[in-house]
């Protein structure tokens, strides 16, 4: 069958993580999920007391940043400089410190060639903003997924709560997640775009399975 990759890209919230795990297991092929490895880079900040946002401190913690991503019993676990903190980088504030790191090029390049390294051995499926547009612009398949800003938000409250995490109400997360697609969206580098080529789905007409199924239909190898 080959090697294959699976691009899919979107906004925060719109359930491409939920989707690219479910399609993974069903296929029994490997799941990358990008923005971890940027939420780990925010934690980092977070952690050293440094402006998320200020591209010479962010770069000047490059030197001593280790990000490492290993896959244990299929889940994805993220270590940095050493300590496992996969449980730590769901929080809104990493959410955010992630959004603004992320626009930073020298970070970014960084990361990429983790990504592509990563990617290129196994048949992967790999969601984040800049898959199909900048890090495997040759993946097979190339998907969007989106779905309104208040369906995402929604989501993302009931997400938190599950979690025991009352930080935030309604208003906020909406309010976070509008400000992290201005983020995403009008950086300089990488923004998330929708290449032309890519499959759009919106995750908000239909259930976690179907929009799982209606994206497993597009592959050929399953065929
Ligand atoms: O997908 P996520 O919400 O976990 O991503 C966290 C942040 O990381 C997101 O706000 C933007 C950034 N990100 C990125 O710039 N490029 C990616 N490929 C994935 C995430």
């Amino acid at each position: 069958m080959g090697i294959y990759q699976i691009a899919v890209d979107g906004p925060s919230g719109s359930g491409k993580s939920t989707l690219a795990k479910g399609v993974a297991a069903k296929l029994g092929i490997m799941y990358l999920d990008t923005g971890a490895m940027y939420r780990t880079c925010g934690l980092c900040a977070l952690k050293k007391g440094i402006d998320p946002k200020d591209e010479a401190q962010v770069n000047a913690m490059l030197d001593d940043l280790k990000v490492e991503v290993k896959f244990e019993d299929g889940s994805q676990h993220m270590i940095l400089n050493g300590e496992d903190v996969t449980g730590q980088i769901r929080t809104p504030e990493v959410s955010m410190a992630a959004s603004s790191v992320s626009a930073h090029p020298a970070l970014r390049t960084k990361m990429v060639e983790m990504q592509r390294e990563i990617a290129k051995s196994q048949t992967f499926i790999l969601d984040g903003r800049d898959i199909a547009s900048n890090v495997l612009p040759n993946a097979k398949y190339k998907f969007y997924v989106t779905a309104p800003a208040e369906v995402r938000a929604e989501r993302r409250l009931a997400e938190l709560k599950e979690r025991g995490d009352e930080s935030q109400n309604y208003d906020e997360v909406l309010r976070d997640i509008i400000q992290r697609d201005e983020q995403d969206m009008n950086r300089a580098v990488s923004p998330l775009v929708q290449v032309p080529e890519a499959v759009v789905i919106d995750t908000s007409a239909i259930d976690i399975d179907q929009t799982r199924d209606l994206l497993i239909s597009y592959i050929e190898e399953v065929k």
